[in-house]
């Protein structure tokens, strides 16, 4: 159906020293049943670019990295073959601005870490798109959801997003079951909480759809 799918996934790991880093609570779970149940629909082959997780999927093209600028190539080195991408990694937005070389002594009491900006993939993807090519990407929202989902939409010239409400009832990082809406350009669908699997099966049938819409 597809000719190359690429699909992000994962947390990414940003060092500070050889011992310490920043990241965040991705499990990768989500990215690991989009790439399985890519493979088990025979939607085509699958490039699977995952920061650091224990979710390794059979039968896909697998390119693991740690930080959002090795994220970042690899995603550029594949974007352009692909007529699906979905973007589910959970990309640190910061990264800090040195790399100690040696490992940080304890110093003060208190201790000041610069910290500097890092690419927006998914922004920059867009930048890219291709027609015909569709783009999907994740937030997690705890207030004014709808608004800003439907601003990621636009500025990030997304086919499809998944919108999580991240809430005490809904954590979606680390959970094994989530809470979703699916954001289009057209409208919003709200999917009930469900295995992460689940979630994985229902976002696959949307972008089938846009795809079947797309011709
Ligand atoms: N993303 C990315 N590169 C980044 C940050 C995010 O590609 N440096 C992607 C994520 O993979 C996800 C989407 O962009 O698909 C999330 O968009 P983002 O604007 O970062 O939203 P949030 O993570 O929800 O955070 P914020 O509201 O703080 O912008």
């Amino acid at each position: 159906m597809f000719k190359r799918i690429l699909i992000a996934s994962g947390p990414t790991l940003e060092s500070i020293d050889p011992v310490r880093f920043l990241s965040n609570r991705s499990s990768g779970l989500t990215g690991f049943h989009l790439a399985d149940q890519a493979r088990e629909r025979g939607l085509g082959p699958v490039t699977f670019v995952t920061g650091p997780t224990s979710f390794l999927p059979q039968g896909v093209d697998l390119v693991q990295v740690e930080s959002a600028q090795e994220m970042r190539a690899a995603m550029n080195a594949v974007a352009a073959q692909a007529d699906v991408i979905v973007m589910a990694a959970a990309v640190s937005d910061y990264r800090s601005l040195k790399y100690y070389p040696e490992k940080l002594k304890k110093s003060g009491e208190r201790i000041v870490l610069e910290l500097v900006k890092n690419p927006d993939i998914l922004l920059e993807l867009g930048r890219r798109k291709r027609p015909g090519q569709l783009l999907v990407g994740f937030a997690a929202e705890t207030e004014d959801i709808f608004a800003n989902a439907q601003r990621k939409l636009e500025a990030k010239r997304l086919d499809l997003l998944v919108l999580n409400e991240v809430s005490a009832d809904n954590p979606a990082f680390g959970d094994v079951q989530n809470q979703v809406y699916l954001v289009r350009p057209d409208g919003v669908r709200r999917l009930e909480r469900m295995g992460k699997a689940g979630v994985a099966a229902a976002v696959w049938d949307e972008i089938a759809s846009l795809a079947g819409r797309a011709g």
